[in-house]
């Protein structure tokens, strides 16, 4: 086990499937793997590890924002052996044809800063997707007719945003869509040798202020489960 997560060593599949929500990575391990077994309680940030489709995969809750995910991001990497991570979650919309329910596939994800950035000193590192997990996931949505948009997003530090000057860029450089995690997974995750992607359902619209209502959110985040699942065993 480490700090972060009670699983003992082993209880961790290469695989892993990381929703901000705890209850959500509840709700996918029952809904889609087989014999799911509760590998990780500590702070309530609930993890499973069963098969799907004969693969063994883990699905552990991030937090929301960067330093949380980090944390999981990190110890899942370095001390369990994980391999792959795959972030599902959501994301408001920053541009006009970027819709409700639709999904997006983040290439890159632009950041103020991340817990990484240290690292890096004055340079600004780029942190983009595995190029083979973001193949094979824009596979997966056009095969289940998810309209999908594949293209750069911002990782905010956010959700309450005073200073909106900020959005206005990234809206005008075709940014996608705004979430918090995506930049630190894939810096984590190139410097751990890893594969790593986030795959989106946009839940609500910065322009419109148009939001899902919660029946809506299940169905979307059913769809995204199943999509990260194919791209990660294509
Ligand atoms: N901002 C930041 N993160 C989000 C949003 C948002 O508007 N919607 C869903 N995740």
């Amino acid at each position: 086990m480490t700090i972060h997560i009670g699983a003992a060593a082993g209880d961790i599949a290469e695989t892993v499937l990381m929703p901000g929500d705890p209850q959500r990575a509840k709700w996918a391990a029952e809904k889609f793997l087989d014999n799911a077994l509760c590998v990780n309680k500590t702070r309530g940030m609930l993890g499973y590890t069963g098969t799907w489709k004969g693969h063994r995969v883990t699905i552990q809750g991030s937090g929301m924002g960067m330093p949380s995910l980090s944390i999981y991001a990190n110890e899942l990497l370095r001390d369990y052996g994980a391999k792959t991570l795959i972030r599902i979650g959501s994301c408001g919309a920053m541009q006009e044809h970027v819709g409700l329910r639709d999904i997006v596939i983040a290439m890159t994800a632009s950041t103020l800063s991340t817990p990484s950035k240290g690292l890096f000193r004055e340079l600004s590192f780029a942190p983009c997707a595995d190029f083979g997990l973001l193949e094979a996931a824009v596979a997966a949505a056009r095969r289940h007719g998810a309209t999908t948009h594949v293209g750069g997003i911002y990782s905010s530090d956010v959700f309450y945003d005073e200073r909106p000057d900020l959005n206005e860029q990234m809206v005008r450089h075709g940014v996608l869509a705004v979430e918090m995690e995506a930049a630190e997974l894939y810096s984590v995750a190139a410097r751990h040798n890893a594969r790593a992607l986030a795959v989106l359902t946009v839940s609500d619209h910065l322009a419109t202020g148009a939001a899902l209502p919660a029946e809506d959110r299940e169905r979307s985040f059913g769809e995204m489960v199943a999509i990260a699942l194919e791209a990660a065993f294509n």
